[in-house]
């Protein structure tokens, strides 16, 4: 919801190291998908493992409002008795999707081919960030969106009457606009194609699958086509989400970076589309060991064990990876920072509108922590200090960012001297366990600011 209560300052302080087994909450992206993919279905879907994070509380919210009934089972245990695709009702009130991007953007792609109107905002997260590049398809549909200037939340989606299929390359590489097309889609008579340049995560594709709709994805010279056939019947399922990696990325870089660390997260999801940021701390010369790789829930896992890497390098990271590791590279550019040498990230503009301008985020506080970093509209720089070589002792602004409050929280795990941040709350947004998790691995936070 988009209501935020006051900050909650915290700071983080070297000493002791992190041991233990580090069991991380669902997988956000899936748990989204299996909340919105159970309410288009006809019947009883189950699901176990979601995310109880408030993004996605918000979206099962949102799902009661068309019509969906959505209940709470106990310990990540939910119901979803779906109303069929094109079974929408209309909401009697505003949805807000309070942080969640993915949220808003996925839920106006599944209601915009029915004949009903939906208001929608969020936090000031939200709102600043741009939602014309998913309305602008869905017009394609026959949909019409009234939102302010910018394309930006309070918006109203009028949701096409006669809904036709569309065709559509996504012209930046967005796995939520591909997935908003898909779920118009859906409710359009015949064949909707989507065209992505770069591969993004493909949860929605493979729930889909799952879900009994007519769905295929050929690799092409222009990209990736995935053909939908609309208005299909879909068939409730019984989902087991696996764990998140980019909540997997905190313990994991935490480790990395604490002297003597050594951490195990059993049960990571690791569809290629989401592993990058694995792939690249590996080619820095991090100590990781994938352990039991398997499949649940039609998606590869495996446990990752991570330790102590003092040897770590930086490196040039290639642009085409960003759509693989889209959401760590704030918590990457922390590793980068107590590696040897400059790590470069180019290619990630995308990262100025997430739920913060993340290169300025990263970029302000490693600065105040005693970083040197350099930066452009698509780039980021940070000169590593080495192992134990930050200096910190600054406080950082997390602009309602989870993930850049997670990152500075781990910094301060091995910085000279404690880092703070100004805001805490936001990480409830997707890793409501993170404090305690961390601290019974043997992180010392401190609630309140450095004084
Ligand atoms: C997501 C897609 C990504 C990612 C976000 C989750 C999804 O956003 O950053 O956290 O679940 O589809 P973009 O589609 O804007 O790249």
């Amino acid at each position: 919801m988009s209501g935020h209560g006051a900050p909650l300052p915290m700071m983080a302080r070297r000493g002791g190291t992190l041991r233990g087994v580090a069991k991380v909450p669902g997988d956000k992206s899936i748990s989204h998908r299996a909340l919105i993919l159970g309410a288009l279905a006809v019947g009883e879907t189950r699901i176990t493992g979601l995310l109880e994070g408030q993004d996605v509380l918000d979206t099962a919210h949102a799902m009661r409002a068309f019509g969906a009934e959505v209940t709470h089972m106990g310990h990540g245990e939910w119901v979803v008795h779906g109303v069929g695709v094109g079974g929408f009702a209309e909401p009697e009130d505003v949805i807000d999707c309070g942080n969640s991007g993915t949220g808003v953007r996925l839920i106006m792609g599944a209601m915009a081919s029915s004949p009903i109107t939906a208001t929608f905002t969020g936090d000031a997260s939200l709102r600043k960030r741009p939602m014309g590049r998913v309305t602008e398809p869905l017009t394609l549909f026959g949909a019409a969106a009234y939102g302010r200037s910018g394309g930006r939340l309070p918006m109203t989606v009028v949701g096409a009457a006669g809904p036709v299929p569309v065709r559509y390359a996504v012209p930046i590489a967005s796995a939520q606009v591909k997935s908003a097309v898909l779920l118009a889609g859906l409710n359009a008579p015949g064949q909707t194609v989507v065209i992505e340049g770069a591969a993004t995560r493909d949860h929605t594709e493979r729930m889909l699958a799952g879900f009994g709709a007519d769905i295929t994805t050929e690799d092409s010279d222009t990209g990736r086509v995935i053909t939908l056939t609309g208005q299909p019947e879909l068939r409730p399922q019984s989902i087991a989400v696996p764990c998140d990696p980019s909540s997997a990325a905190f313990p994991v870089c935490a480790a990395l970076i604490v002297e003597g660390a050594d951490v195990l997260v059993p049960g990571i999801g690791l569809n290629p589309t989401r592993a990058g940021l694995f792939t690249t701390l590996q080619e820095m010369g991090a100590d990781l060991a994938f352990e039991n790789r398997r499949e649940e829930g039609g998606e590869p896992v495996a446990d990752l064990r991570a330790r102590f890497s003092p040897g770590m390098k930086g490196i040039e990271v290639p642009p085409e990876r960003a759509p693989t590791m889209i959401d760590e590279y704030p918590i990457l550019s922390v590793v980068a920072a107590f590696a040897e040498g400059a790590t470069v990230m180019r290619g990630v503009r995308e990262l100025r509108v997430k739920e913060s301008d993340r290169i300025d985020a990263m970029a302000r506080g490693l600065e105040a922590c005693g970083v040197r970093v350099e930066e452009d509209e698509d780039m980021l720089i940070v000169h590593g200090m080495g192992p134990g070589g930050v200096p910190g002792g600054a406080t950082c602004a997390t602009h309602l960012d989870h993930r850049i409050a997670m990152s500075f929280l781990c910094a301060g795990m091995a910085a000279k001297d404690p880092v703070g941040i100004d805001d805490a709350a936001p990480i409830s947004t997707s890793f409501p366990m993170f404090e305690p998790l961390m601290e019974a691995l043997g992180a010392q936070f401190v609630r309140g600011g450095i004084s």
